[in-house]
């Protein structure tokens, strides 16, 4: 038996967790910042990286005792490297080294969207995954089609040229005026719209795997807000907030908004799974918790589609810890001079560059 013990805080949760052989949970605690960055409407990075410093020894204690480990008996340390916020990133990775030297145990340094594709490895252990997969990362800062042809072995089929997919979501959110983040609360408020009350655009219809959702975003500001008074002062400014146009219902805007973005979502991944004849497809990443993209992506392929539970799709330690478990097994293994990095690609030629 391999435990290994997994640390993340990337973005806006503290998180830590003991994964047994990278499939079994034996506990993941995630301290989350919503609250505190939801007065601000959006995470800001310096108050996210004091959170996680006065967070992160009570986390990483809580996941010990409740995985009923010792520090001792853990065979190795994976924490987040990257990317992220580069002040978050840091607590963690400086915590896991400390770690690492006081308890003389291997450090293997994860790149977080790696840490969402292993999520799957987690979720139903007992039906294995075989090789080749198809995954699509949709997080708050990522929208990635990966063919996945072995352990670590990743091609990039295409990815977003402007926002991602989450990023999406939480601006259309602060359009509509709905809390952060904006995801949740539009899948809410879309269960009382009508998904058909507007045309939104959809994917471009060319041949690439590539997403580009900035045209939809303008399209929801146009039809549900005012345009600004002032048009020197971007809307949606503390200066100039959104207005949303009377009479326009809230749950029709955000009903269209997530059929258009599901759909494109959907259609390029359906013909990308056929293409490469994969056995199954794997959603990750935050927006995966999204029923209205789980019911279309099962509905468009006849493929078996493979989601996380709604605990493993947003950030979280235990998958840090999974595909640190096949990256130990792998023989990874950083020493005390491990680096964060803000920015870093999942592909194979990156994760050896570095
Ligand atoms: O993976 P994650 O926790 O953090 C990043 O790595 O970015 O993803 C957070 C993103 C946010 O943009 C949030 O709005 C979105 O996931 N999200 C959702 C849902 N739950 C979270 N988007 C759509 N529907 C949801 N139910
Ligand atoms: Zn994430």
């Amino acid at each position: 038996m391999t435990l290994v013990f997994g640390i993340e805080t990337s973005c806006d949760e503290t998180a830590a967790a003991v994964v047994e052989d990278g499939s079994v949970i034996r506990s993941n605690v995630v301290a989350s910042q919503i609250e505190l960055h939801a007065r601000y409407g959006g995470v800001y990075p310096e108050v996210a990286s004091r959170a996680h410093i006065e967070a992160i020894s009570v986390v990483v204690d809580q996941a010990l005792s409740d995985a009923d480990v010792t520090g001792e008996q853990i065979d190795a340390i994976a924490v987040t490297r990257g990317p992220g916020l580069i002040g978050s990133l840091l607590v963690g990775v400086s915590y896991a080294k400390g770690l690492a030297l006081a308890l003389d145990k291997p450090l293997v340094g994860i790149n977080h969207l790696e840490g969402h594709v292993y999520s799957l490895w987690l979720t139903e252990p007992e039906r294995p995954i075989l090789f080749p997969v198809l995954v699509l990362v949709v997080s708050g800062g990522h929208t990635e089609l990966l063919l996945m042809r072995d352990h670590g072995v990743y091609e990039r089929l295409g990815g977003t040229l402007d926002d991602a997919a989450g990023e999406a979501f939480d601006k259309v959110g602060r359009m509509l005026g709905l809390p952060f983040p904006g995801g949740p609360n539009i899948e809410k408020a879309a269960q009382k719209g009508n998904a058909s009350a507007f045309d939104f655009p959809r994917a471009k219809a060319d041949d690439s795997y590539d997403f580009s959702f900035s045209g939809l975003k303008t399209a929801v500001l146009r039809a549900a807000t005012v345009p600004p008074a002032n048009s020197s002062r971007r809307a949606g400014s503390k200066d100039q907030p959104f207005v949303l146009r009377s009479g326009i219902s809230v749950a029709d805007v955000a009903a269209s908004f997530q059929r258009a973005l599901v759909e494109a979502l959907v259609i390029k991944t359906a013909r990308a799974a056929q293409e490469f004849g994969v056995t199954e497809i794997l959603i990750a990443g935050g927006v995966s918790a999204n029923g209205a993209l789980r019911e279309a992506m099962r509905r468009e392929t006849a493929l078996p589609v493979r989601v996380p539970p709604l605990e493993l799709c947003t950030d979280n330690a235990a998958m840090i810890a999974a595909a640190g478990y096949y990256r130990y097994t792998m023989g990874m293994r950083h020493d005390i001079d491990l680096d964060a990095v803000a920015t870093w690609s999942l592909t194979t030629a990156a994760y050896e560059a570095l």
